[in-house]
């Protein structure tokens, strides 16, 4: 056969090849970026994301920009949101082989209640301008996946209606009012509706620059008055758990608020009482001579201060200033399994997320919600797997290695 019949002959295989016909664009994909980037399609289904960052991108196309803007800012340069995020990738984990690892539990227990993992949905306020059906969507999600829910003062949805969706307890997170008669009613309305846990947030006391979120507010051409009142979720005085309040003149986060606050509150309830938003040695010391129940140690997300110091390099000082004497929770930047596994090994006992299930419930409600925590939970199973773990009590320092400098 001639060289000119070979050609022709493989030119019409080419030809007829599935290659040919695919369009010309999909070769054209970006060689930077990350592969998420690289091979981009725009979400469809809650059930197609790979990872909890593919909700990101859906939230940041739902989202009016104003509320994205809230939701991702950190404050000044976000240099501390990013900050949680690197700190885990100091961390390496240490592979065990030829263990038997065919079945792993996940399961934790806090406080006498049996959850499926240590993954928690952190408490973030006025959830409705996600999501319509807001905190009653995370608590039908957090049902279906026996996963701890906390949630916030400035929740969309009262306590009572979110504890009914979610058919089991729930915790509080509780912004300290200014005057204490408003904070016992908020109390007692809260262990009413049958709150096992209350989680005291002291990390927004000192104020705070979300100045992404004013930059994305400004950005937005839409008035917010003409959705809601003023600020995102609307004024102190519409928050639902507010109702029955005398508003006028009413403050909260005060900046003089003390240690005094929690022994009030320890004598005031029977409630377990955390405290969220520590970061130091010496206040987990002082939580423990205070009588605190348990801690989570937060810098909000990196939305309270810009300390530049990631959540968790900051646990092992707090774990060591308790004792071990109460248990230590962590949240801020967790996005994978992986990071999961990073803070149980560091002493943590349950790990939360923030704006991973934001995302998620803002591009596809509830099923979303329960996407995210089935993606962390079979993600942390994995690093379990490859560990050599078979239950979280089996997670310790043996788990981890420093990342040489
Ligand atoms: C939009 C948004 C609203 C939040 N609202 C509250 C709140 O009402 N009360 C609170 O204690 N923490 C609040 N947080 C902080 C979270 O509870 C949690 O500490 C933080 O989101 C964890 O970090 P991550 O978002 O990187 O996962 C909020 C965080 C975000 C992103």
């Amino acid at each position: 056969m001639s060289i000119e019949k070979d050609r022709r002959r493989f030119l019409k295989f080419l030809a007829a090849s599935p290659l040919a016909a695919l369009p010309a664009a999909a070769w054209q994909a970006p060689k930077t970026g990350s592969a998420a980037e690289r091979y981009f399609v725009p979400l469809k289904d809650a059930k197609d994301a790979f990872s909890v960052t593919d909700f990101e991108e859906a939230a940041r196309r739902t989202l009016p920009q104003a509320h994205f803007g809230y939701m991702e800012s950190g404050v000044d340069d976000d240099l501390t949101v990013k900050a949680n995020r690197d700190g885990y990738q100091r961390i390496e984990l240490r592979p065990r082989r030829l263990i038997d690892v065919s079945k792993v539990d996940t399961k934790v227990t806090l406080f006498g209640t049996t959850f499926d993992s240590p993954i928690f949905i952190c408490p973030t306020g006025a959830q409705r301008m996600f999501h319509a059906d807001g905190e009653v969507a995370v608590a039908r999600a957090t049902k279906a996946k026996n996963t701890l829910q906390i949630l916030s003062t400035v929740t969309s949805n009262s306590v009572e209606d979110v504890m009914k969706a979610r058919g089991g307890p729930i915790w509080f997170q509780l912004y300290a009012p200014a005057k204490w008669a408003d904070a016992e009613h908020v109390v007692k309305r809260v262990e009413a509706a049958g709150c096992p846990a209350l989680a005291l947030t002291v990390d927004l006391l000192a104020g705070r620059n979300t100045e992404t979120y004013l930059r994305a507010r400004r950005a937005d051409s839409r008035q917010c008055s003409e959705c809601h009142d003023g600020e995102p979720g609307g004024s102190l005085a519409g928050r639902v758990m507010f109702q029955g309040l005398d508003m006028k003149g009413f403050q909260m986060n005060p900046r003089f608020l003390t240690w005094d606050f929690v022994d009030k509150l320890k004598k005031a309830t029977s409630m377990k009482i955390l405290i969220k938003g520590l970061e130091t040695r010496e206040d987990a010391k002082l939580a423990v001579e205070h009588g605190v129940d348990g801690i989570i140690v937060s810098n909000h997300g990196g939305r309270s201060e810009e300390s530049g110091r990631a959540t968790i390099e900051s646990l092992p000082e707090v774990i060591d200033g308790t004792s071990g004497r109460i248990p230590v929770l962590v949240d801020g930047g967790v996005r994978r399994g992986t990071d999961v596994i990073k803070a149980l090994a560091l002493g943590a006992k349950a790990v939360g997320v923030g704006r991973p299930y934001l995302w998620a419930l803002s591009s596809f409600g509830q099923p979303g919600v329960e996407k995210v925590i089935d993606i962390l939970r079979a993600e942390l199973e994995l690093s379990m797997r490859q560990c050599g773990k078979t239950s979280i009590a089996q997670i310790d320092k043996s788990t981890i290695a420093m990342k040489p400098v």
